[in-house]
C-alpha cells in the first residue's frame, strides 16, 4: 500500500489515472476537461511519494470512466502513468500508456508554414517522438521540433471551454 492513500480513501466507482509526474496534474484534468462544474467527486494528489517515480500526481474520479480514445493525448503529459477503471472497489481493468514513436494528428506545427498547417492540403500533422524525457518531437514535414512546454500548452489550450 502505498503512503498517499492515507490521504485519499479508495473510491467505488470511476476512474484513477496514478503515476502522473509531479506537478502534472492539473494539466491532465484539463485534457479531460474536467473542470469540477461537472459535479464529479475529484482527488488530486500531488507530489506524493511513489517507489516507481520517486514522487509522482495521482488523480481520482469518481463515477466517470474516462474514455480510451484520451489515452494517446494522456502519453503526451503522462507517458508513464496507469489508467484503473474501478468497479465496485475492485480495479476492473489496468490500463498501462504507451507513448508511441509517431504522433500523428494529435498535435500542430507550429511552423505556420509547414506543409500540415495548409488548410488546401489534406495533410494530417506527423512527430516523430525524438526523446520522452525531457518531451521532444520532431515534425516530420518540415523537421520543426516541438518541446514538452509547448505540447502542454496545446493540449491544455484546446481543452479549455
Ligand atoms: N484505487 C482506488 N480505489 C479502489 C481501488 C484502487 O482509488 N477502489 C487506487 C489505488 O489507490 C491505486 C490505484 O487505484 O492508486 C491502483 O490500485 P492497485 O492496482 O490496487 O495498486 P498498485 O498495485 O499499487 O498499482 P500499480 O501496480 O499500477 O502501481
Ligand atoms: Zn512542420
Amino acid at each position: 500500500m502505498e503512503e498517499y492513500e492515507m490521504k485519499v480513501t479508495k473510491i467505488k466507482n470511476g476512474t484513477v489515472i496514478d503515476h502522473i509526474p509531479a506537478g502534472k496534474a492539473l494539466s491532465v484534468l484539463s485534457l479531460l476537461e474536467l473542470t469540477g462544474k461537472e459535479g464529479y467527486t475529484i482527488a488530486l494528489v500531488m507530489n506524493v511519494k511513489s517507489r516507481k517515480l520517486g514522487i509522482k500526481d495521482v488523480v481520482k474520479v469518481e463515477n466517470l470512466e474516462i474514455n480510451p480514445n484520451l489515452l494517446n493525448r494522456l502519453a503526451l503529459i503522462a507517458p508513464e502513468a496507469t489508467i484503473n477503471i474501478i468497479r465496485d472497489y475492485k480495479v476492473y481493468e489496468k490500463r498501462k500508456i504507451a507513448l508511441q514513436d509517431v504522433v500523428e494528428n494529435i498535435l500542430k506545427c507550429n511552423n505556420p508554414t509547414c506543409i500540415s498547417r495548409q488548410y488546401n492540403e489534406p495533410i494530417i500533422s506527423s512527430f516523430r517522438v525524438i526523446s520522452k524525457k525531457p518531451l521532444k518531437l520532431k515534425c516530420n514535414y518540415c523537421m520543426r521540433y516541438l518541446n514538452e512546454s509547448e505540447v502542454i500548452e496545446q493540449i491544455v489550450e484546446r481543452s479549455k471551454f
